[in-house]
């Protein structure tokens, strides 16, 4: 398994290019099951999570040419209607094709996702609103087997909580459903726009995606696309946070700014100056003095929790007490542990982490646990003291495009070990 090594103490300097979003991909992705005629994506991030993506799909019937950051998907017909545990169990998002599936060919046999990392991870909620849309759901043997014979019949679905792929899950069902849908509860989040706006640009009717109600008027058909994914909103907020902790001064390129809106705010808070040289750059500079400022992860506008584990890594250098709750995940902490092991002072208390700063932190042995976990490790070693070598980076490789090259190119040390 291959490791990174990394010496803490240089402040970033430079300029960093944003990658396209990994979980606005992976929607978009599953979309080209809707229709026979091609789909093309370009600004597709080269990460794990979307080369297992792309395998999935060809298993359903999909024929994928990949060209760089550009795919090219064609779906004549759906071959195996199936997403199998094997590929299930190390990517929770393949229950992205369940819509799809069952909108175009009536059918569809998903592996239950099994828990994470971060926590049990259910679909029950894509699995209610499937069930309202009319199709009969049989669980059985780890599976769960939709089928819609005669089509799915639009219907008025309210999500019990706000969830993201169950909001992208339930729009690609209702695209081709007769008549109206209606997703009240909806995730805001821009991947779910994104994918909003590549299913209109293939002829679906719909309407409030980025509000709490979307509503979808399905057609017939839908015809191919192509759709330039939008840039990585967790990546660039990773990359900010690595300017503020290095004391550096980096600027973000080709992202979105008001995707980043809370962390930028929580940075400003701190003591960190963000500015905005022009409409897709956000600049951070930071002397490396930080006040703690308080965060509670919250649903898009709020601030992401997939910037939780980012930003505890940078309130183990900030001046006081700062208190971070997770409402999003039972179980989202994994990184605080590996932080303590480098000498930053966290106690945990339910959904609470209590960081007290700032703590010289000090290279170690550690252990990537999930994704966004082990980003909040190679920000804390980029601080620390030392030389501190990060096993199961493949953890990190399923979200982050050469992150090594990303942060070498603003002078972080920091290699790859096979
Ligand atoms: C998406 O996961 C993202 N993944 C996650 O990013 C992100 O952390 C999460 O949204 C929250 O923003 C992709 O977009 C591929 P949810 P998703 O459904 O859709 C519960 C990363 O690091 N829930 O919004 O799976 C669920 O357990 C990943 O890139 C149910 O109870 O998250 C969680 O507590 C990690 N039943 C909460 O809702 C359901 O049927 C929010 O989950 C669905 C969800």
């Amino acid at each position: 398994m291959d490791k990174f090594v990394i010496v803490g103490g240089t402040p970033l300097r430079g300029e960093i290019p944003t990658s396209g979003s990994k979980n606005s991909a992976l929607p978009a992705l599953a979309a080209a099951l809707l229709t026979e005629e091609p789909v093309t994506l370009k600004r597709v991030p080269r990460v794990r999570d979307i080369r297992t993506m792309q395998r999935l799909l060809v298993d359903i019937g999909s024929k994928a040419d990949v060209d760089g950051e550009t795919v090219r998907l064609e779906t004549p017909q759906i071959v195996c209607p199936e997403a199998p545990y094997e590929l299930v169990k190390t990517m929770r998002a393949s229950s992205l094709v369940l819509g799809p599936l069952v909108a175009r060919s009536g059918r569809a046999r998903v592996s239950l996702p099994g828990g994470c990392a971060i926590g049990g991870r259910p679909i029950n909620l894509h699995i209610f609103g499937l069930e309202q849309l009319g199709a009969r759901i049989h669980q059985a043997h780890g599976y769960i087997e939709a089928e819609a014979a005669d089509g799915l019949r639009g219907a008025v679905v309210h999500f019990d909580r706000i969830t993201v792929t169950g909001t992208e899950d339930l729009m690609m069902a209702a695209v081709l459903a007769k008549g109206e849908t209606i997703l009240r509860n909806a995730a805001r989040e821009p991947e779910v726009v994104d994918l909003a706006a590549l299913l209109t640009r293939m002829g679906a009717k719909i309407e409030g995606a980025g509000t709490t109600t979307i509503r979808i008027n399905g057609v017939e058909k839908l015809g191919g696309a192509e759709h330039t994914i939008i840039p990585d909103r967790i990546e660039a907020g990773t990359f900010l946070i690595a300017g503020a902790i290095t004391g550096g001064d980096v600027a973000i390129a080709g992202c979105i700014p008001e995707h980043v809106g809370a962390l930028v705010s929580k940075l400003q808070q701190a003591g960190v100056a963000v500015t905005q040289p022009d409409a897709t750059t956000l600049r951070v500079r930071s002397s490396g003095k930080l006040r703690s400022v308080d965060m509670t992860t919250e649903e898009y506008p709020g601030f992401a929790t997939d910037l939780q584990a980012q930003y505890m890594a940078l309130m183990t250098q900030a001046e006081g007490i700062s208190i971070i709750v997770e409402t999003i995940f039972e179980n989202r902490f994994m990184h605080a542990q590996e932080l303590a092991r480098m000498g930053a002072n966290i106690r945990l208390d339910g959904r609470q982490a209590i960081v007290a700063g700032p703590y010289r932190l000090t290279g170690a042995g550690v252990i990537a646990s999930d994704l966004r976990a082990s980003a909040s490790l190679v920000l804390a070693a980029l601080v620390a003291k030392g030389e501190t070598v990060i096993d199961r980076v493949y953890h990190i490789d399923r979200g982050y495009e050469k992150i090594e090259a990303k942060l070498s190119q603003v002078g972080a040390q920091i290699r790859r070990v096979e």
